[in-house]
């Protein structure tokens, strides 16, 4: 028998939860109120104001959240939408849940984000909508973006699953489109365990965004159960039961107080970081664009010139070193899923999901393991 691993592993990731998060959970339980309702609502109006939309609507995941968005947007079979397909797969998936067709395009090589030149490499009279993600919370050039989809007539859509937080032009992410998806999952910078929002602008889309997320029916089920008269509901349309439950909102509620002091602190980490990496040639670590600021939900390194090759056995050398570290961004278009699917070249998503390593970045991460984990990699850089 082998003796069990003792090495202390560092994560590559760990949710920043507390006291705080677990007693507003058992207050929502011992409210009696589990399902969506009012903790819900509250979450929705929080965060909605925290990144300056008009409404939020809460859903079970960013995965739902973007599909209910291309629902609204009446995309459908017959139409295109751009992906970048640098991302999580579930991006490119929610076109194909709609039955229209996602089109990839590449993205540039300092920010992992589609630009308005490689979308419209890719652009036909089919395109109707645009999603674009902010990359391990970079994120994307919004004005940019915003203006082409203005000039093109095609909807933008913001996958900010990892962008809580971020900004572009002195703004938060996620009000520079129509329309932005978010992710509460335990890998992003504030979690509810899984969970997502949608944030909007327009009343009319929040209001059938609502009833999308509740099986299409004309009033919630928390407004029924505080009517004193019987409501008698009606599903106006074919629905889907991606609902939060008020467990998840009330840690959500807490999360999103700390949004800022987790931002903070991981852009302190990061500079941290830079510093340390400063003198390996050949790493190169994410870092802000000119025009905002990135919560480092996620810090990669691009491997290049000597070093262009050996990010997998630097992936190995971290994890015998007790660091656990990751592939980079994965490429949809790699995928089984999405085998046979044309595409055009994608030479830059190609190198940067095949030539980077995201290193671990917490509140728990010391300095101490900070510079172990660099040291790992500098004597990699020079064996
Ligand atoms: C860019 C991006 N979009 C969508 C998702 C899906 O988020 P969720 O797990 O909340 O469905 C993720 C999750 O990793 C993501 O990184």
């Amino acid at each position: 028998m082998t003796a069990p691993d003792t090495r202390p592993r560092i994560p590559v990731m760990l949710p920043m939860l507390g006291e705080a998060e677990a007693q507003a959970a058992a207050e929502a339980v011992r409210s009696g109120w589990v399902a969506q309702g009012p903790r819900v609502a509250q979450f929705e109006r929080e965060f909605a104001a925290a990144v300056g939309a008009a409404h939020g609507v809460a859903v079970s995941s960013c995965t739902t959240a973007l599909h209910l968005a291309l629902v609204v947007l009446e995309i459908g079979p017959g139409d295109e939408v751009i992906v970048p397909s640098l991302s999580f797969i579930a991006t490119a998936n929610a076109v194909r849940y709609v039955g229209a067709t996602p089109v990839f395009a590449d993205v540039e090589l300092s920010t992992g984000n589609l630009t308005a030149e490689t979308i419209d490499a890719v652009r036909t009279p089919r395109t109707r909508a645009v999603i674009a993600v902010h990359q391990g919370g970079v994120p994307a050039d919004l004005t940019a973006l915003r203006k082409a989809a203005e000039d093109w007539d095609v909807a933008l859509v913001e996958d900010a699953a990892c962008a809580a937080g971020s900004t572009a032009y002195g703004r938060s992410v996620g009000t520079g489109a129509l329309i932005a998806a978010w992710s509460f999952h335990p890998r992003k910078v504030i979690t509810t365990g899984e969970g997502g929002m949608i944030t909007v602008d327009r009343e009319d889309w929040a209001v059938r965004l609502r009833r999308l997320r509740e099986h299409g029916m004309n009033v919630s089920a928390a407004e029924r159960h505080a009517s004193a008269q019987p409501v008698l509901e009606a599903y106006l349309e074919t629905g889907f039961n991606y609902r939060m439950t008020d467990i998840q909102a009330a840690i959500g509620l807490v999360q999103l107080g700390r949004l800022d002091t987790i931002v903070a602190h991981r852009r302190a980490m990061a500079v941290r970081y830079h510093d340390l990496l400063a003198d390996i040639e050949g790493l190169v670590p994410v870092r802000d664009p000119v025009y905002g600021q990135t919560n480092f939900q996620s810090f990669w390194v691009l491997f290049t010139g000597a070093l262009e090759g050996r990010r997998d056995e630097a992936l190995a050398t971290l994890a015998a070193a007790g660091v656990s570290a990751r592939r980079g961004i994965m490429a949809a278009h790699l995928e089984p899923a999405y085998d046979g699917v044309e595409s055009a070249p994608l030479p830059v998503t190609e190198r940067l999901t095949r030539h980077s390593l995201i290193l671990p970045l917490h509140h728990a991460l010391t300095e101490h393991d900070q510079e172990h984990v660099v040291a790992v990699l500098r004597e990699l850089a020079t064996s």
